[in-house]
């Protein structure tokens, strides 16, 4: 068992001890001498896309058990979406703390960590990353599709989208209620290609999870096998030492970017890859992001951007399918956990003739290029993100006049204010809504469209912010415009009136404003006076978070050099 002396300044007491409570459950001593392989579970009540992880944390264990070594559970933070005030993404990084200090504080020699609703896996891979010891991520696994009038439901592209019509007028009382009761109809994860469906996949692609692991159902019996195949492979990955950083290589997280692309994922993996990868020491940016969205076709027909759901993508053939098709784009020499490479996991895959509308081809695409585009401009010098295929293409290319809110707050005091001065041509601008400044950088940024609008019929309009927004939902939104308004960045210059232009073909967002007006606002300029989140955990955040475009987290964390200095390559 690696590590595993408590320190009393005294080994042979630190080994008596330890031995005296390695006997608790029953364990003989003899156990500690086989691989000793943590199982971290993050099952909640709380969290209710992880409520249903028990029988799989037993299979996993079984499997451990069946390939020879002694499966250790223990509990670390589990956040959900639905419950966690403000914004889970305030507490990424404590989960990515808390994963990384008890992978190397506790006496295991590998880890398999039990991820699935959006914020915690790529948590755990920045945990995993920083500690290396051999891991393997395994996610509760997609909801099953719920259904009304037919047609699926989807949670929670369809959360958005039903409630907006609510509020138009166009669907009544007693449908929106019996909607509400299918949309999350079973255990798991969000089942359209949102945030926790995108992530999971991107881990397939890195090498970090067991193939076909993203999309096989949470309810399926397939997944409690893939679960048992977990426990076993992390068995051997001890034994033959492959740790993440043999794993998540730079060119594994190019295949990752390149999946991203090709299904169309979440704006909010770009933020995550970002941080992953600077644990590991390789820097990726926002060019790297723009660079492969031009190169990779869209593949994957899926919500929001596309038609079918996760379910239909596990028939398909899941994620091992979609690499499959992007192949000739990929490096498949690239490690993965189950010891073997990219390459030698995808032998024999192939998409069944039924389900080439649901992963197309690199021939038949379902559009040329990637789902998320870069736009930089004069109010996002460090970048920004939109997912051009789930906006308006009557948008894409747009000049109005900015309606500005300066805060979450003024935004639910004014949006719906009768006088607002808004048309359907207003840009709607949400400052002070980024890492530093809500703080969190909370999913706000699918500006909600203000009711007496959604009454006259309009559905879309240009949003932009430096929020983010949930992978699961649409519009021509532009997010995470960094620098953030908080830190003085310039979309936090905007004032009311001001003519805004955005042309996403040609990658920019421009402010219509003279740069000497600029210099002027920013000369007048103040920080924000923060009167909320201003002790404990939250303000460390505030004084620690890095931008969007350096992935938002803390800059004690990034890696150091033996020397002790930041890793120059970051
Ligand atoms: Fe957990 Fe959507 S609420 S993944």
């Amino acid at each position: 068992m690696s590590n595993s002396h408590t320190s009393y300044g005294d080994a042979g007491f630190s080994q008596f001890i330890q031995s005296a409570f390695q006997r608790h459950l029953g364990h003989g001593l003899e156990d500690f001498e086989k691989p000793v392989i943590g199982i971290c579970n993050t099952y909640s009540e709380i969290n209710r896309c992880h409520s249903h992880i028990k029988p799989m944390v037993d299979a996993i264990k079984r499997g451990v058990l069946m390939a020879g070594g002694t499966p250790l559970e223990f509990p670390t933070i589990s956040i959900g979406e639905m419950f966690t005030s403000p914004t889970t993404m305030l507490y990424r990084n404590l989960v990515a703390m808390d994963t990384e200090e008890m992978i190397n504080a506790q006496p295991i020699d590998g880890v398999v960590l039990i991820g699935g609703c959006d914020k915690m896996a790529p948590a755990q891979l920045m945990g995993a990353a920083s500690a290396n010891k051999p891991a393997i991520l395994f996610t509760g696994g997609p909801m099953n599709n719920g259904e009304h009038k037919g047609k699926a439901l989807g949670a929670c592209s369809d959360c958005r989208f039903f409630w907006q019509e609510y509020k138009a007028g166009t669907v009544e009382e007693d449908e929106i209620d019996q909607i509400n009761e299918r949309l999350a109809p079973t255990a798991g994860h969000c089942m359209v290609m949102g945030s926790a469906s995108t992530i999971a996949a991107c881990s397939e692609a890195l090498g970090m999870m067991m193939p076909g692991g993203a999309a096989t159902p949470a309810t399926a019996n397939a997944r409690l096998h893939q679960a048992q195949e977990t426990g076993k492979a992390i068995v051997s990955l001890v034994e033959k030492n492959i740790r993440p950083s043999d794993i998540m290589t730079r060119e594994a997280f190019e295949n990752a970017i390149r999946t991203l692309m090709a299904i169309g994922g979440s704006t909010n993996a770009v933020i995550h890859l970002i941080a992953i990868a600077r644990r590991n020491g390789i820097r990726l940016d926002m060019q790297d992001f723009e660079d492969y969205s031009c190169t990779t076709p869209f593949l994957a027909n899926l919500r929001p951007a596309g038609k079918y759901q996760m379910q239909e993508l596990y028939y398909a053939g899941g994620i091992p399918a979609v690499l499959k098709e992007l192949s000739p784009l990929l490096h498949l020499d690239t490690l993965t956990v189950t010891g073997e490479t990219l390459s030698e996991n995808l032998a024999g895959i192939e998409v069944e003739e039924n389900y080439k509308d649901v992963i197309r081809s690199l021939s038949l695409p379902l559009h040329k290029d990637g789902g998320i585009a870069v736009i930089r401009g004069n109010i996002a010098p460090d970048g920004a993100i939109i997912k051009p295929k789930a906006a308006s293409e009557h948008l894409l290319n747009h000049k109005g006049k900015a309606v500005v809110f300066t805060s979450l707050k003024d935004m639910e005091e004014r949006l719906n204010d009768p006088d607002l001065d808004v048309t359907p041509d207003s840009v709607l601008v949400l400052q002070n809504g980024g890492p530093v400044g809500a703080p969190g950088m909370p999913e706000a940024g699918m500006i909600p469209i203000p009711d007496k609008l959604l009454k006259q019929g309009v559905r879309d309009m240009v949003r932009l912010s430096d929020c983010r927004m949930s992978g699961t939902a649409f519009g021509t939104v532009l997010l995470h415009v960094a620098p953030e308004a908080a830190v003085g960045g310039p979309i936090g210059l905007i004032k009311e009136g001001d003519w805004i232009e955005l042309n996403v073909p040609e990658r920019k967002i421009e402010l219509l404003v003279s740069p000497e007006e600029i210099s002027r606002r920013q000369y007048e300029w103040r920080p924000p006076a923060f009167t909320d989140y201003n002790r404990g955990y939250p303000l460390l955040y505030r004084q620690h978070v890095l931008q969007a475009n350096e992935g938002c987290d803390f800059d004690f964390l990034l890696p150091v050099s033996e020397e002790g200095e930041e890793n120059e390559k970051l």
